[in-house]
């Protein structure tokens, strides 16, 4: 079950999740560090202003990666960390923080791939209009270049945006995300456009200021259909439920990514959105559709999906049996099999698994470790299916445990853990749980430990 050599085995991170807010230590604030303010939107009213005090911690933090032995570390930058108001001013402080932790990661042999927006917006952009602004992609492409110019020199893996679907659809429309709107779906689709604008030129200002030549992608949330059994009309009827836009709600693919691989929007979708859809510049389809170097995409489960005959389909629901984890996800490892191979199929760029794992209730047992071989057994299934994926053809070039240790999830704060590394976060103490064993020589073995 050996993958193939140069396939990358990671862990991944975002910084408000991880990092505690900027504004302790001179930066800026962000749309997070406002949400968690109101009441009633985080669990449990909690927030990430200390969250792991990884900003602090970081090198005990590579430490921990060097001991399970992970290639390569995928981190977000705090944007209001760097630029405290989001444009202009550089923040030294914040972004020598970035500078020290890409030396200390390539020094214990752990390639960072970078991030540049996982969600922490700055707050000060946001009052100029955030997203819906017209020079928000202009505003983060000038970002891209402070930070290509300081970090190009030793990083070469980019991600430009995590998840436009959860940052623009929970973030503007649903508003259980930062900044907490419910905007209508004419400014919803805007700010969208405008975030892939964003995307696009920082591919431009990525290309033209790296001084090491860059792989460049990008993080949608993969959201994956799996056929529900192997017969051809199901597997057509999955392929055809994956491709397609069925709704106003933030949950598909191809709005998001056909602009990138397929220089336009989805013809469903433009006809479902109709006079919402976005108003298209001349030269918006070329700066958006920038080659990139992978397939980047984040996927934690799937919907099964049968034809009905006539050439429709229709989800499948799941069973009373079904595994769920914390949230409620379903576990289904063919998540990691059909979702890498319809991706590769429609946009044939080498995919990379930028984020994958469960959220669960881990806590150390009386013998002091941290048991959880829920996440073993998870890791082991899906894993599977990503190998199957890449021994029927499709070339899966890395993939990216979430997460590196348990951190502030979100709306959902501190309810479940998604670590290879148990945080206490009343002392800030780490343990590697049993599943960073695990995953240590899953590495080691470079994948043939999945056959035991
Ligand atoms: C996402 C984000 C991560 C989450 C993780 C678990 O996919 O929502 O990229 O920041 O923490 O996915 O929900």
């Amino acid at each position: 079950m050996s993958f193939p050599p140069g396939f990358v085995f990671g862990v991944a991170t975002a910084s408000y999740q991880i990092e505690g807010s900027p504004v302790r230590d001179g930066g800026g604030l962000s749309v997070w560090d406002m949400f968690c303010r109101r009441p009633g939107k985080v669990w449990n009213g909690d927030t990430g202003h200390i969250a792991c005090d990884h900003y602090h911690r970081w090198r005990e933090d590579v430490e921990l990666m060097k001991a399970i032995g992970v290639q390569a570390y995928r981190f977000s930058i705090s944007w209001p960390r760097v630029l405290p108001e989001g444009v202009g001013r550089v923040h030294s402080e914040g972004i020598a923080f970035y500078d020290r932790l890409v030396d200390a990661l390539l020094e214990a042999s752990i390639e960072p791939w970078v991030t540049l927006f996982h969600w922490d917006y700055p707050y000060e952009l946001y009052c100029r209009g955030g997203w819906l602004n017209p020079d928000s992609p202009a505003w983060f492409a000038d970002y891209a270049r402070v930070v290509v110019r300081k970090l190009s020199d030793r990083v070469t893996h980019w991600i430009t945006l995590n998840e436009p679907q959860c940052f623009i659809g929970l973030g503007h429309q649903l508003g259980t995300h930062a900044p907490g709107d419910q905007l209508g779906l004419t400014e919803v689709l805007r700010a969208g456009h405008h975030a892939l604008l964003a995307h696009g030129h920082a591919v431009q200002a990525i290309r033209a200021e790296s001084r090491k030549a860059p792989a460049v992608g990008f993080a949608p949330v993969g959201v994956t259909k799996h056929p529900a059994t192997e017969d051809p009309a199901d597997v057509e009827a999955a392929r055809s439920a994956m491709f397609a836009v069925q709704d106003t709600s933030p949950w598909s693919n191809t709005w998001w990514l056909d602009p990138i691989f397929r220089s336009g929007y989805p013809e469903d979708g433009l006809r479902l959105f109709g006079s919402a859809a976005p108003t298209i510049g001349p030269s918006d389809f070329e700066v958006i559709g920038q080659p990139l170097d992978f397939f980047g995409v984040n996927i934690y489960n799937s919907q099964p999906i049968r034809a009905t005959g006539e050439g429709g389909y229709e989800a499948v629901p799941y069973s009373i049996n079904m595994a769920r984890t914390t949230y409620g996800w379903p576990v289904t490892p063919e998540a990691l099999y059909w979702g890498p191979r319809f991706f590769w199929e429609r946009y044939r760029l080498p995919i990379v698994i930028t984020e994958t794992g469960l959220g669960n209730t881990d806590w150390p047992s009386e013998d002091g470790c941290v048991h959880d071989p829920q996440r073993v057994d998870f890791l082991k299934r899906y894993l599977r299916q990503l190998h199957r994926a890449s021994a029927d053809g499709v070339p899966v070039h890395g993939c990216f445990h979430w997460s590196l240790m348990d951190n502030f999830e979100w709306n959902e704060g501190y309810r479940m853990r998604f670590g290879l590394v148990y945080v206490n976060y009343d002392t800030q103490e780490r343990i590697l749980k049993d599943s960073a064993q695990w995953y240590r020589s899953l590495i080691e073995s470079r994948g043939a430990s999945l056959e035991a």
